[in-house]
């Protein structure tokens, strides 16, 4: 299995591309689960989960092409990919692929919106969380969708004219339960009214994609959304949006290590939280033509006090990275993490490197030290390994990741964006 060599002391000078987001890329994809036309996506990021997710589309029967690689530097990146869904073969996600992709759980919308049935596995467990199915069930049963539960598996079907618009106010924010009633509404009878749904970028770049595909979607990136059905989409060509995960990601590594480094193809619109935390620890950040400027010389890291909420609040996605960047702040920093209840799994790895940091419920407090020192350490899950790279571009001598398939599944091309910037990062194949 692949491990992940750092060995930490170099700043970070030069240009990162930022690929198209992991998680507006997902949802997107299932989207052409709706229409018998295709749907080509562009900007889309060469990652495990989109592999995944291309299989598991398959075996619904969406006919999948790549192509108009665009090159950059000798390499491809931000592909092109045709999706083609003639018909639904087969409207059962079974526990195999389910359970190794919960955003799989979410073809259960397009599906019963066309076809009127759906039987999906329920996803399982994960390691930071329980992550229950309620809202996504009650929301369609909202829309007067018929749910049992059986054998593991969530068996829906609509009504025999489809499903009918309604309104439905969710308890709690929910990104998965908005996309996927947000998908199943487009082809119900009537209008439906989402409240207290997700606003993040990527409900707005899903919604703007449907808007595209012949939805009439509006008040998405506010808290209701409203969806008048239409009896049938069509095919539409969409630009998956920027990854605002990975642009946060390397805006602290670059607070982390010091250096100057554009991140490009990016939007600061897209994370103004996260970057106003960054820029409290420190670093200078200002727009570019193309991106973001991150800058960070001489000057310490200083604590900052964090709190995840859904958007536009400090990202969960971000949290075991801002971990990472306040492990060497000059005092004492918090960080309280609201949206998932077993999300501080990085702490015990970040501790091998030195970090001194102590937990209480949901909120970490982390003490800076001066120097952190390379070890051997475990990636748990996404966000949490690239947390441990960060850590390991800081700390004297080698860090060891291993568990490298955590950070393939979101972050295309980790090694080489770092190294091009001088860092000693480097993949070794056991
Ligand atoms: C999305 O997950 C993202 N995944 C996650 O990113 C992200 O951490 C999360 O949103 C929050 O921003 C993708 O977009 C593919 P939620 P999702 O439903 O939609 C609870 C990453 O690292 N909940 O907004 O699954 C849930 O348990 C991943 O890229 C219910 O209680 O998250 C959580 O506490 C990890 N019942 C909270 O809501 C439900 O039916 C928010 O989860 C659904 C959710």
């Amino acid at each position: 299995m692949d491990r992940i060599r750092i060995v930490g002391g170099n700043e970070l000078h030069g240009v990162i591309p930022i690929s198209g987001a992991k998680n507006a890329a997902l949802p997107l994809m299932i989207a052409s689960l709706l229409t018998d036309d295709t749907l080509t996506l562009e900007n889309v990021p060469h990652l495990a989960d989109v592999e995944q997710l291309i299989r598991i589309l398959g075996n619904h029967g969406v006919d999948i092409s790549v192509n108009g690689r665009r090159e950059r530097q000798g390499e491809s990146y931000a592909r092109t990919i045709h999706f083609t869904c003639r018909n639904i073969v087969d409207t059962t996600a079974p526990y195999e692929l389910v359970s190794k992709m919960r955003a799989s759980f979410w073809v259960i919308g397009p599906l019963l919106a066309r076809e009127g049935k759906a039987r999906v596995s329920l996803p399982g467990g994960c390691a930071i969380g329980t992550r229950p199915v309620d809202l996504f069930i009650e929301g369609l049963q909202a829309l007067s969708a018929n749910i049992e539960i059986d054998s593991g598996y969530v068996n829906a079907t609509a009504p025999a004219g489809g499903l009918i618009g309604a309104r439905y106010t969710f308890p709690k924010v929910s990104v998965g339960a908005t996309h996927v009633l947000m998908m199943a509404a487009t082809l119900a009878n009537g209008t439906t009214v989402l409240g207290n749904a997700a606003r993040e970028p990527e409900v707005v770049d899903l919604a703007n994609c449907l808007n595209a595909m012949g939805a009439k979607i509006t008040g998405q990136g506010t808290a209701t959304i409203t969806i008048e059905g239409v009896r049938s989409l069509s095919g539409a060509r969409h630009r998956v949006l920027p990854d605002r995960i990975e642009t946060g990601t390397y805006a602290m590594a670059v607070a982390m290590t010091g250096g100057d480094v554009i991140l490009e193809d990016t939007d600061m619109a897209l994370l103004d939280t996260a970057l106003e935390a960054i820029r409290r620890a420190g670093a200078e950040i200002t727009p570019t033509n193309s991106g973001i400027r991150v800058v960070r010389n001489g000057a310490g890291i200083k604590p900052v006090d964090i709190v995840t909420d859904p958007f536009p609040g400090f990202p969960t996605d971000l949290q075991a990275q801002f971990m990472g960047l306040m492990t060497k702040s000059n005092g004492v920093s918090h960080i309280t993490e609201t949206i998932f209840e077993n999300r501080f799994m990085h702490v015990q790895e970040l501790a091998r490197l030195g970090a001194k940091i102590s937990l209480s419920g949901q909120t970490a407090k982390i003490e800076g030290v001066s120097r952190l020192k390379g070890a051997p350490v475990m990636a748990t899950d996404l966000r949490a390994s690239v947390s441990l790279v960060i850590a390991g571009l800081a700390a004297e001598g080698e860090t060891m990741v291993s568990r490298v398939y955590h950070l393939d599944r979101g972050f295309e091309r980790l090694e080489e964006k770092l190294t091009r910037c001088g860092a000693h990062v480097e993949r070794v194949s056991d």
